[in-house]
């Protein structure tokens, strides 16, 4: 079947209401956008938890801040439907602003607690609440019955989960693995920002995480390694570094000392234009999992 796009809800939750009524099983993958093979492996995934596959496209305005690059953000929309079409989605949801926040809107969604206070949280205020305004928007609309995000935004994936708890939101929310350019890289959308000369240095970023996870996960301490990273990622010509910090990987409480538990490094650098940030898992080495 070729893909479909539909630009508004009702003709979003008739599809689902046609498909539920013939017992499907529906999965959503929210996006912005501007796709790329990490969004399309989201998609692979969720067709092994579903029948059908709904990928959103919409760049969120309220997840943005004033300084942030909303009207600069990339979008394809007539590419996104060709690399949808091919991977074999279903249904392309592509509203636009009016159609989520229609006139008279005035609905927050609020995301506390410490997991959300950090990284991403503090460099960006109002980020995840934007976050969680749209993405419990788009589930209540489609009402799947699960939907997948990538652990490439890590953070987004654990406050989701955080709220989809704490609201009763009745969505399976499923982690996806971070894909990566051939050189290391994780796949961005915003990697479009990049010169030729910085996507050459980019890779760095993602050099330093894994040898910092190497080390780490054997039981240095993680203090000299941060910052001879932290070095390595200035000089080559990332500026300024937002962090770069070890984090437990179920409550993202800091470490500071050696990591005895599944942990995270989690790293957000300024390069030119572009904002990139990536993650990789720390398992210490005498503990399974
Ligand atoms: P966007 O940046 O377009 O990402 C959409 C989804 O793709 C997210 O779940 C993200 O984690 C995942 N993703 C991006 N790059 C990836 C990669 N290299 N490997 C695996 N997954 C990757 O994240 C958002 O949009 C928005 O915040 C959204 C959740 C759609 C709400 O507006």
């Amino acid at each position: 079947m070729p893909l479909t796009t539909v630009h508004t809800v009702a003709d979003l939750r008739a599809t689902v209401a046609k498909w539920r009524a013939d017992g499907l099983r529906v999965a959503l993958v929210p996006t912005m956008g501007a796709l790329h093979d990490g969004h399309i492996s989201l998609t692979k995934l969720a067709r092994t938890h579903a029948d059908r596959v709904i990928v959103s496209v919409f760049v969120n305005p309220t997840q943005f801040g004033p300084n942030e690059d909303f009207s600069a953000y990339p979008r394809t929309l007539p590419n996104d439907q060709k690399l949808l079409d091919e991977a074999g989605v279903d249904l392309c949801f592509a509203p636009s602003v009016d159609e989520m926040y229609p006139d008279g809107f005035a609905t927050k969604v609020h995301v506390d607690g410490a997991m959300t206070n950090v990284l991403c949280g503090a460099a960006r205020p109002g980020h995840f609440d934007g976050v969680a305004q749209v993405v419990t928007k788009l589930l209540l609309q489609a009402l799947p019955d699960c939907a997948i995000f990538g652990q490439k935004d890590y953070q987004q994936l654990m406050v989701i989960h955080r709220f989809c708890a704490d609201l009763n939101i009745p969505v399976e929310v499923i982690g996806a693995d971070i894909m990566r350019e051939d050189d290391g890289l994780a796949m961005s959308s915003r990697n479009r920002y990049l010169t030729s000369r910085e996507r050459e240095i980019a890779p760095i970023l993602n050099r330093v995480l894994t040898d910092i996870t190497q080390k780490a996960a054997t039981g240095a301490n993680i203090g000299p390694l941060l910052a001879k990273g932290r070095e390595a990622i200035l000089s080559a010509g990332f500026d300024p570094i937002e962090y770069l910090e070890i984090r437990d990987a179920h409550t993202l409480d800091l470490v500071t000392q050696t990591v005895m538990k599944p942990a995270r490094i989690f790293v957000a650098a300024r390069l030119g234009k572009a904002r990139l940030i990536d993650n990789q898992a720390i398992r210490p080495a005498n503990i399974a999992g």
